[in-house]
């Protein structure tokens, strides 16, 4: 008899890659299909992804990113997650390295990095498969880069494929309408799962995860029921089985009971509105500069703060100027994770700052 619950907890964990994405059969296909020219040299579709957190975008993406990558034609698949890599050439310089193209110590802008990965795929006659992951996380101003992609043939003779990745579809209405002409009737939508969907999904997660016997169906079903719950949420179920699985061994048990599952729903519950976001708010923060954030610690240690506060708390762990910091603090509100408001007070008028909830 095997000691404890889990035969391989990775099976669970956020990074996994699936091998079978069940439910999503068809928006792969659909991608795939609209893709798959590149393989040959011919230019694919740009498509526009888009569906709520959780929903199974990122890895139906990677998994036809894998296909292309294996099928060793002329497609050059290319993943970009815009939330980390938010800039022009962050984005170009990725590109560069999926094209095996030297990058230069001297640092290039984003117009020169542009031309020599355009001249490099035109070269070869290769053909760029961008993906471009969280692309509302472009910073604010970077996002010619989506315009100069998605019109890589006329304005730079190469062929290039754009899929864009986001939650809402108000994304596409809200770019330049020359961007958005060339998504024009390619979307792909990801539907939240249905309970079924989802229990389907936990099924075959949980057979690599535990060891047999060890998570019977009622546990699945209440997990399944709960990222049903919350929005339809694949990443909320699978979490709450992985710490269902957890109580179960903290409790010493072979075998997961509905009580360990309502335990870790109800933990799940009150550990912020909705797990998901906590997790994804988490995930941002760490792929923060150091000193942004320090000002989130520093944020979350005192509640709102004028700036002038803020700096001066700032000063105290660090010595960086005043601009430095406000310029920490204006990329913050561009990634939304703080707010700033002009507000009155004894000192004329100053800036508040609090965290974004
Ligand atoms: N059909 C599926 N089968 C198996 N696992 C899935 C499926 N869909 C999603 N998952 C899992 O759920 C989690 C979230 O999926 P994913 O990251 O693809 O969602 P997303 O739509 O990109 O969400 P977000 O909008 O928050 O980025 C991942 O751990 C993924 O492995
Ligand atoms: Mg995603």
């Amino acid at each position: 008899m095997p000691e404890g619950i889990f035969r391989n907890e990775a099976a669970l964990s956020p990074e996994y890659l699936p091998e079978q994405l069940p439910g999503r059969e068809s928006e792969v296909s659909a991608i795939a299909s609209a893709l798959r020219p590149a393989c040959e040299g011919r230019r694919p579709r740009n498509l526009f992804v888009f569906g709520g957190p959780g929903t199974g975008k990122t890895s139906s993406a990677r998994f036809v990113l894998t296909e292309l990558a294996e099928a060793a034609g002329k497609a050059v698949p290319v993943y970009v997650n815009c939330w980390r890599e938010g800039t022009a050439v962050a984005v170009l310089s990725r590109i560069s390295q999926a094209l095996g193209l030297p990058l230069p110590r001297r640092g290039l802008g984003g117009e020169e990095l542009m031309m020599r990965v355009m001249e490099e795929a035109r070269a070869d006659k290769r053909v760029l498969v961008v993906f471009m992951d969280e692309v509302d996380s472009l910073s604010p101003g970077e996002d010619k880069v989506l315009y100069d992609l998605s019109r890589a043939g006329e304005l730079f003779g190469a062929v290039v494929g754009v899929v864009c990745i986001a939650n809402n579809r108000g994304f596409l209405a809200a770019l330049d309408a020359r961007v958005r002409s060339s998504f024009a009737g390619t979307e792909v939508e990801f539907r939240q799962y249905s309970p079924l969907q989802l229990k389907e999904i936990l099924r075959t997660r949980a057979g690599k995860a535990f060891f047999a016997g060890a998570c019977p169906e009622e546990v699945i079903g209440l997990c399944a029921a709960h990222g049903a719950k919350m929005g339809g949420d694949a990443r909320v179920a699978i979490e709450t089985l992985w710490f269902a699985g957890r109580v179960a061994e903290k409790n010493g048990r072979r075998k997961i009971t509905v009580a360990d599952a309502r335990e870790a729903i109800e933990s799940g519950t009150r550990k912020g509105a909705e797990t998901a976001a906590f997790t994804a708010l988490e995930q941002k923060i760490e792929a923060l500069s150091d000193g942004e954030r320090l000002v989130v610690d520093i944020l979350r240690k005192k509640g709102a703060l004028t700036s002038g506060e803020l700096y001066a708390d700032y000063r105290r762990r660090r010595q960086e100027s005043e601009r430095t910091i406000r310029n920490y603090v204006d990329k913050l509100e561009a990634k939304r994770l703080v707010l700033v408001e002009e507000v009155d007070s004894s000192e004329g008028r100053t800036r508040k700052i609090t965290l974004a909830r």
